[in-house]
């Protein structure tokens, strides 16, 4: 659904501005909170007489302590009539405040058409000249994010408006690099949701392959797509056993961007199970019900890939969306079959619901013969184990190479979508020997418990050819049953802006 909310640089001040919410900054500089009052166009001593008492003495009766997303609103006349001034608490200006911010800005005025704040005043530290970059960017993702909505509801009861937000700066000109950052990676996450919420009575792999195949057209990226008979053909026999009792055949999806000199390959791979029943492995109704979103980790793959050329992206980057519907019929795979993933390794299929690692076996197999990539990154809604052990805010990073998971680690911070490095345990990789075939895909040794996300990561990592390697268990954040801050109800697509974070580093 395209996000209704605008942001526009625009020359100040801001009391010039037709805003019916007008939003100044409040940071915690030493000496306690302190509200930025450049950009508006009149004086604290001048804004003190138009409120109902001064800004000393509302802070004090409030108790406001400036932190991040906090927000007090008055009605005040600026000389045409009430408006509503709004303080928002921005803690000490750090990028992650500066989020939060935006988001709490959104949310303050919604149902509302137009805010306009004064933010771009705020420098790191609070210091009232043009805010850095890093920071506009995150107030921008937030105050988009925020405003995210997706709705099937008849045109009755249509979402709440989100507003338009006039961003005052002394040079609107000088903001608009920044800005323009910020909406790409709020854009690339939304196009992720719109994926994810997207029920599967609409959203086969067909239909997934020709989202990424048109997303990959408007992006000038070049696109490949296999459908059933040529994934045959090449021998893709992980994905086709998992859309095996599907009527809606997979599909495999390769989307190229390739800039100029590129200074290196990354290969991303992304989990793009349309709907996961479990297969004959049968899930019950309540693990089912949510299981349209497990074409996360393919979602987020294709919001990055829409979003390079815009971020300046110097690395090449190929994209893989591995795609099927793991479905139940009387030619659905079952437990005990074997098949063959790409690159002629056997696998026996143990539990029909171990889908995922099964589509990605095939996709990174291919990455690591075909592409020579210098690194792979896989991301998928892998495991409920994940999920158990961190949560819905964390996501589990598993990687074979200690720079690769500091670099992924860090962006995740940057991007306030954190991760949580778990080991890859040696001493249990035999769990993984199976009977018949090269290999299990479930442990087959409960000596070990049932570590379930460690389990299923090293089964990925017999598919990455001792590449550096990093995978991305995001079945815990990658849905929030929650509205807050950046998140919405449905579909995070968690990771997006990390990758994204990461690559243009
Ligand atoms: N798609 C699920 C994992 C999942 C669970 C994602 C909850 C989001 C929320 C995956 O295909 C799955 O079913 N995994 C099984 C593996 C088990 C059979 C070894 C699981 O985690 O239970
Ligand atoms: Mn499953
Ligand atoms: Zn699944």
């Amino acid at each position: 659904m395209p996000v209704a909310t605008e942001i526009h640089p625009i020359p100040g001040p801001l009391v010039d501005s037709d805003a019916d919410l007008l939003a100044l900054p409040l940071y915690s500089g030493d000496g306690g909170p302190r509200v930025v009052t450049a950009g508006v166009g009149l004086g604290p001593a001048d804004l003190d007489t138009r409120l109902p008492a001064s800004l000393a003495e509302l802070l004090a009766y409030y108790k406001l302590d400036a932190k991040p997303g906090e927000t007090l609103e008055f009605p005040v006349d600026l000389g045409r009539g009430l408006v509503r001034l709004a303080l928002l608490g921005v803690g000490a200006g750090a990028p992650g405040d500066l989020r939060k911010a935006g988001a709490a800005l959104t949310r303050l005025a919604k149902g509302r058409t137009r805010a306009a704040t004064n933010i771009a005043f705020l420098g790191p530290g609070g210091t009232e000249t043009a805010t850095a970059g890093a920071g506009l960017t995150s107030f921008v993702e937030g105050a988009l994010l925020a405003g995210y909505r997706f709705t099937l509801r008849s045109s009755a009861k249509g979402p709440e408006a989100v507003p338009a937000i006039d961003l005052v700066a002394e040079d609107p000109g000088r903001i608009a690099g920044p800005v323009r950052r910020g909406m790409t990676l709020a854009r690339a996450t939304e196009l992720a949701r719109d994926l994810i919420n997207t029920p599967s009575a609409e959203k086969d792999p067909k239909w997934l392959a020709d989202r990424a195949e048109k997303l990959g057209r408007e992006a000038g990226l070049g696109v490949t797509v296999w459908d059933e008979a040529e994934l045959e053909r090449d021998g893709f026999g992980a994905i086709l056993g998992v859309g095996r009792g599907s009527a809606r055949p997979p599909r495999l999806v390769r989307l190229d961007y390739v800039p100029e000199e590129p200074t290196r390959h990354v290969v991303l791979v992304g989990k793009g199970v349309t709907f996961d029943t479990g297969g004959l492995s049968l899930k019950p109704n309540d693990n089912m019900k949510l299981m349209k979103t497990d074409m996360s980790g393919s979602a987020v793959v294709m919001g990055v890939m829409s979003a390079l050329a815009d971020l300046g992206v110097r690395a090449r980057v190929t994209g893989l969306v591995a795609l099927a519907e793991n479905s139940v019929s009387d030619r659905a795979q079952r437990p005990g079959d074997v098949v063959t993933a790409y690159g002629g390794r056997t696998v026996e299929v143990l539990n029909t619901d171990a889908e995922g690692r099964l589509v990605m076996a095939d996709a990174m197999a291919y990455a690591v013969a075909g592409l020579e990539p210098d690194v792979l990154v896989d991301v998928a809604t892998l495991t409920g184990a994940a999920k158990l052990a961190l949560g819905t805010g964390i996501g589990a990073l598993f990687s074979t190479d200690d720079a690769l998971a500091s670099a992924l680690s860090e962006a995740a911070e940057a991007s306030d979508e954190p991760v949580w490095r778990m080991p890859l345990v040696e001493e249990y990789r035999d769990t993984l020997d199976s009977q018949v075939a090269d290999l299990a895909n479930i442990g087959t040794n409960k000596d070990y418990g049932t570590p379930g996300a460690t389990e299923a990561a090293m089964f990925l990592r017999e598919f990455a050819g001792g590449l550096p390697w990093a995978h991305l268990d995001i079945a815990g954040p990658g849905r929030s049953t929650s509205e807050d801050g950046v998140l919405t109800k449905g579909g995070t697509g968690f990771s997006t802006r990390l990758l994204l974070r990461w690559l243009s580093a």
